[in-house]
Protein backbone atom coordinates (compact mmCIF):
# COMPACT_ATOMS: atom_id res chain seq x y z
CA UNK A 1 0.00 0.00 0.00
CA UNK A 2 1.40 3.47 -0.75
CA UNK A 3 2.18 5.86 1.42
CA UNK A 4 -0.76 8.36 2.38
CA UNK A 5 -3.36 5.42 1.65
CA UNK A 6 -6.62 6.51 2.82
CA UNK A 7 -6.80 5.69 6.66
CA UNK A 8 -10.11 4.35 6.99
CA UNK A 9 -8.61 1.77 4.46
CA UNK A 10 -5.88 1.45 6.56
CA UNK A 11 -7.62 0.74 9.81
CA UNK A 12 -10.48 -1.98 8.03
CA UNK A 13 -7.01 -3.84 7.29
CA UNK A 14 -4.84 -3.26 9.96
CA UNK A 15 -5.52 -7.02 11.57
CA UNK A 16 -3.07 -9.11 14.17
CA UNK A 17 -0.18 -10.20 11.66
CA UNK A 18 1.66 -12.95 13.34
CA UNK A 19 3.88 -14.30 10.58
CA UNK A 20 6.74 -12.10 9.85
CA UNK A 21 9.50 -12.93 7.72
CA UNK A 22 13.33 -12.54 9.73
CA UNK A 23 14.47 -9.80 7.50
CA UNK A 24 15.35 -6.65 9.12
CA UNK A 25 13.45 -3.24 9.72
CA UNK A 26 15.20 -0.14 8.13
CA UNK A 27 15.75 2.11 11.09
CA UNK A 28 14.17 4.98 9.28
CA UNK A 29 10.78 2.82 9.48
CA UNK A 30 11.04 2.43 12.98
CA UNK A 31 11.45 6.00 13.62
CA UNK A 32 8.37 6.91 11.37
CA UNK A 33 6.20 4.37 13.66
CA UNK A 34 7.65 5.73 17.40
CA UNK A 35 6.96 8.88 15.84
CA UNK A 36 2.96 7.97 14.80
CA UNK A 37 2.95 6.68 18.37
CA UNK A 38 4.13 9.76 20.30
CA UNK A 39 1.51 12.02 18.37
CA UNK A 40 -1.23 9.87 20.27
CA UNK A 41 -3.44 11.72 23.07
CA UNK A 42 -1.99 10.99 27.01
CA UNK A 43 -3.50 12.15 29.88
CA UNK A 44 -2.86 15.41 30.73
CA UNK A 45 0.25 15.59 27.96
CA UNK A 46 2.42 14.42 30.90
CA UNK A 47 4.17 11.98 28.17
CA UNK A 48 5.69 9.54 30.37
CA UNK A 49 5.51 7.25 28.08
CA UNK A 50 8.70 5.04 27.03
CA UNK A 51 9.33 2.82 24.32
CA UNK A 52 11.93 -0.03 24.02
CA UNK A 53 13.20 -1.47 21.13
CA UNK A 54 14.26 -4.26 21.26
CA UNK A 55 16.36 -6.39 18.50
CA UNK A 56 18.93 -8.30 20.74
CA UNK A 57 18.18 -12.32 20.53
CA UNK A 58 18.97 -12.79 23.45
CA UNK A 59 16.52 -10.69 25.32
CA UNK A 60 13.65 -11.66 22.75
CA UNK A 61 14.23 -15.17 23.42
CA UNK A 62 14.25 -14.70 27.37
CA UNK A 63 11.09 -13.43 27.33
CA UNK A 64 9.72 -15.56 25.35
CA UNK A 65 9.86 -18.10 27.57
CA UNK A 66 7.46 -16.37 29.56
CA UNK A 67 4.66 -15.83 26.74
CA UNK A 68 4.71 -19.48 25.85
CA UNK A 69 4.15 -20.51 29.19
CA UNK A 70 1.50 -18.25 29.16
CA UNK A 71 0.05 -19.89 26.32
CA UNK A 72 0.53 -23.30 27.49
CA UNK A 73 -0.54 -22.81 31.07
CA UNK A 74 -3.64 -20.28 30.06
CA UNK A 75 -4.41 -19.19 26.60
CA UNK A 76 -3.91 -22.26 24.47
CA UNK A 77 -6.26 -24.15 26.58
CA UNK A 78 -9.22 -20.99 26.35
CA UNK A 79 -8.88 -21.10 22.71
CA UNK A 80 -9.74 -24.63 22.34
CA UNK A 81 -12.54 -24.35 24.27
CA UNK A 82 -13.90 -20.95 22.67
CA UNK A 83 -16.57 -20.09 20.39
CA UNK A 84 -15.94 -17.76 17.46
CA UNK A 85 -16.32 -14.29 18.29
CA UNK A 86 -19.16 -11.73 16.45
CA UNK A 87 -18.13 -11.62 13.00
CA UNK A 88 -16.14 -14.49 12.38
CA UNK A 89 -16.33 -17.72 11.21
CA UNK A 90 -15.08 -20.82 12.58
CA UNK A 91 -12.76 -21.61 9.77
CA UNK A 92 -11.96 -18.12 10.27
CA UNK A 93 -11.24 -18.90 14.27
CA UNK A 94 -9.26 -22.05 13.94
CA UNK A 95 -6.91 -19.94 11.39
CA UNK A 96 -6.48 -17.11 14.09
CA UNK A 97 -6.07 -19.98 16.57
CA UNK A 98 -2.93 -21.33 14.31
CA UNK A 99 -1.67 -18.07 13.68
CA UNK A 100 -1.41 -17.03 17.70
CA UNK A 101 0.03 -20.46 18.03
CA UNK A 102 2.62 -19.79 15.42
CA UNK A 103 3.83 -16.36 16.99
CA UNK A 104 4.45 -17.99 20.60
CA UNK A 105 6.82 -20.28 18.98
CA UNK A 106 8.07 -17.52 16.95
CA UNK A 107 7.37 -14.38 18.72
CA UNK A 108 11.43 -13.65 19.65
CA UNK A 109 12.65 -14.23 15.48
CA UNK A 110 10.74 -10.86 14.94
CA UNK A 111 13.13 -8.57 13.56
CA UNK A 112 12.33 -5.87 16.21
CA UNK A 113 10.05 -5.24 19.12
CA UNK A 114 9.07 -2.38 20.33
CA UNK A 115 7.69 -2.52 23.88
CA UNK A 116 5.13 -0.14 25.21
CA UNK A 117 6.20 1.63 28.77
CA UNK A 118 4.56 4.06 31.44
CA UNK A 119 6.99 5.57 33.81
CA UNK A 120 4.64 5.82 36.77
CA UNK A 121 6.93 6.35 39.61
CA UNK A 122 5.38 4.74 42.69
CA UNK A 123 1.59 5.50 41.72
CA UNK A 124 -0.76 2.45 41.02
CA UNK A 125 -1.56 1.64 37.24
CA UNK A 126 -5.17 2.37 37.24
CA UNK A 127 -7.49 1.97 34.11
CA UNK A 128 -6.68 5.63 32.94
CA UNK A 129 -3.10 4.60 32.96
CA UNK A 130 -3.78 2.14 30.00
CA UNK A 131 -5.72 4.92 28.57
CA UNK A 132 -2.45 6.99 28.40
CA UNK A 133 -0.17 4.29 26.57
CA UNK A 134 -2.71 2.49 24.15
CA UNK A 135 -3.74 5.22 21.72
CA UNK A 136 -0.30 5.26 21.43
CA UNK A 137 -0.30 1.92 20.65
CA UNK A 138 -2.76 1.72 18.42
CA UNK A 139 -1.17 4.80 16.24
CA UNK A 140 2.03 2.54 15.91
CA UNK A 141 0.03 -0.41 14.66
CA UNK A 142 -1.56 2.15 12.22
CA UNK A 143 1.70 3.08 10.90
CA UNK A 144 3.44 -0.52 10.82
CA UNK A 145 0.40 -1.02 8.36
CA UNK A 146 0.97 1.75 6.08
CA UNK A 147 4.45 1.18 5.87
CA UNK A 148 3.93 -2.28 4.37
CA UNK A 149 4.81 -3.75 8.15
CA UNK A 150 3.31 -6.47 10.36
CA UNK A 151 2.83 -5.81 13.89
CA UNK A 152 0.53 -7.25 16.59
CA UNK A 153 -0.87 -5.53 20.05
CA UNK A 154 0.38 -8.04 22.58
CA UNK A 155 -0.16 -8.05 26.21
CA UNK A 156 0.25 -12.19 26.92
CA UNK A 157 3.60 -11.54 28.55
CA UNK A 158 1.78 -9.75 31.45
CA UNK A 159 0.43 -12.97 32.64
CA UNK A 160 3.89 -13.54 33.68
CA UNK A 161 4.74 -9.65 34.09
CA UNK A 162 7.49 -10.08 37.16
CA UNK A 163 9.81 -12.72 35.30
CA UNK A 164 9.11 -11.13 31.50
CA UNK A 165 9.82 -7.51 33.14
CA UNK A 166 12.60 -8.36 34.17
CA UNK A 167 13.85 -10.21 31.09
CA UNK A 168 13.31 -6.45 29.61
CA UNK A 169 15.40 -4.77 32.17
CA UNK A 170 13.06 -2.70 32.79
CA UNK A 171 14.12 -0.07 35.86
CA UNK A 172 11.85 0.43 38.99
CA UNK A 173 8.60 2.23 38.48
CA UNK A 174 8.44 1.43 34.60
CA UNK A 175 5.59 -0.52 33.75
CA UNK A 176 5.04 -2.40 29.80
CA UNK A 177 1.71 -2.17 28.88
CA UNK A 178 2.20 -4.21 25.46
CA UNK A 179 4.97 -5.77 23.09
CA UNK A 180 4.33 -5.19 19.61
CA UNK A 181 6.55 -7.82 17.26
CA UNK A 182 6.91 -6.08 14.40
CA UNK A 183 8.33 -7.15 11.03
CA UNK A 184 7.63 -7.72 7.14
CA UNK A 185 4.23 -10.06 6.90
CA UNK A 186 4.68 -13.65 5.21
CA UNK A 187 1.39 -13.45 4.69
CA UNK A 188 -1.39 -10.30 3.05
CA UNK A 189 -3.01 -7.55 4.69
CA UNK A 190 -6.99 -8.38 4.60
CA UNK A 191 -10.02 -6.93 6.31
CA UNK A 192 -10.54 -7.25 9.96
CA UNK A 193 -13.39 -9.76 11.13
CA UNK A 194 -15.72 -7.94 13.56
CA UNK A 195 -19.26 -7.91 14.36
CA UNK A 196 -22.43 -5.36 12.97
CA UNK A 197 -22.57 -1.87 14.64
CA UNK A 198 -26.20 -2.88 15.09
CA UNK A 199 -25.53 -5.77 17.57
CA UNK A 200 -23.15 -2.98 20.10
CA UNK A 201 -24.49 0.78 19.40
CA UNK A 202 -27.28 2.47 21.26
CA UNK A 203 -29.21 5.27 21.58
CA UNK A 204 -30.23 7.72 24.17
CA UNK A 205 -30.96 3.64 25.94
CA UNK A 206 -29.05 0.90 26.53
CA UNK A 207 -30.14 -1.45 24.56
CA UNK A 208 -32.26 1.17 22.26
CA UNK A 209 -31.31 0.54 18.24
CA UNK A 210 -29.17 3.15 16.94
CA UNK A 211 -30.88 4.18 14.04
CA UNK A 212 -28.34 6.29 11.90
CA UNK A 213 -27.22 2.87 10.76
C1 LIG B 1 -5.49 -5.89 24.79
C2 LIG B 1 -5.07 -6.81 23.69
C3 LIG B 1 -4.16 -7.82 23.95
C4 LIG B 1 -3.77 -8.70 22.95
N1 LIG B 1 -2.82 -9.64 23.23
C5 LIG B 1 -2.43 -10.48 22.26
C6 LIG B 1 -1.40 -11.42 22.51
O1 LIG B 1 -0.81 -11.47 23.58
N2 LIG B 1 -1.06 -12.26 21.51
C7 LIG B 1 -1.67 -12.22 20.28
O2 LIG B 1 -1.31 -13.03 19.41
N3 LIG B 1 -2.64 -11.31 20.00
C8 LIG B 1 -3.02 -10.44 20.95
N4 LIG B 1 -3.96 -9.49 20.69
C9 LIG B 1 -4.53 -9.39 19.34
C10 LIG B 1 -5.96 -9.93 19.29
O3 LIG B 1 -5.94 -11.29 19.60
C11 LIG B 1 -6.51 -9.67 17.89
O4 LIG B 1 -6.81 -8.32 17.75
C12 LIG B 1 -7.73 -10.51 17.63
O5 LIG B 1 -7.33 -11.82 17.49
C13 LIG B 1 -8.47 -10.08 16.37
O6 LIG B 1 -7.62 -10.21 15.28
P1 LIG B 1 -7.53 -9.07 14.19
O7 LIG B 1 -7.18 -7.82 14.91
O8 LIG B 1 -6.48 -9.55 13.25
O9 LIG B 1 -8.87 -8.99 13.55
C14 LIG B 1 -4.33 -8.58 21.66
C15 LIG B 1 -5.21 -7.53 21.37
C16 LIG B 1 -5.57 -6.64 22.38
C17 LIG B 1 -6.49 -5.49 22.04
Amino acid sequence: MPQGADLFEIMQTTRAMRRLKPDPVPEDLIRQILEAGVCAANGGNTQRWRFLVIKDPKIKTAVQVFYKRAFDEVVGPRYKNSTPPPGVTRERYDRQHAAVEYLTDHFHEAPVWIVACLDEGTATPTRGSGASIYPAVQNMLLAARALGLGATLTTRHLLHEKEAEAALGLPPGVRSYAILPIGYPMGKFGPVGRGPLGDIVYQDRWGNPYPGL
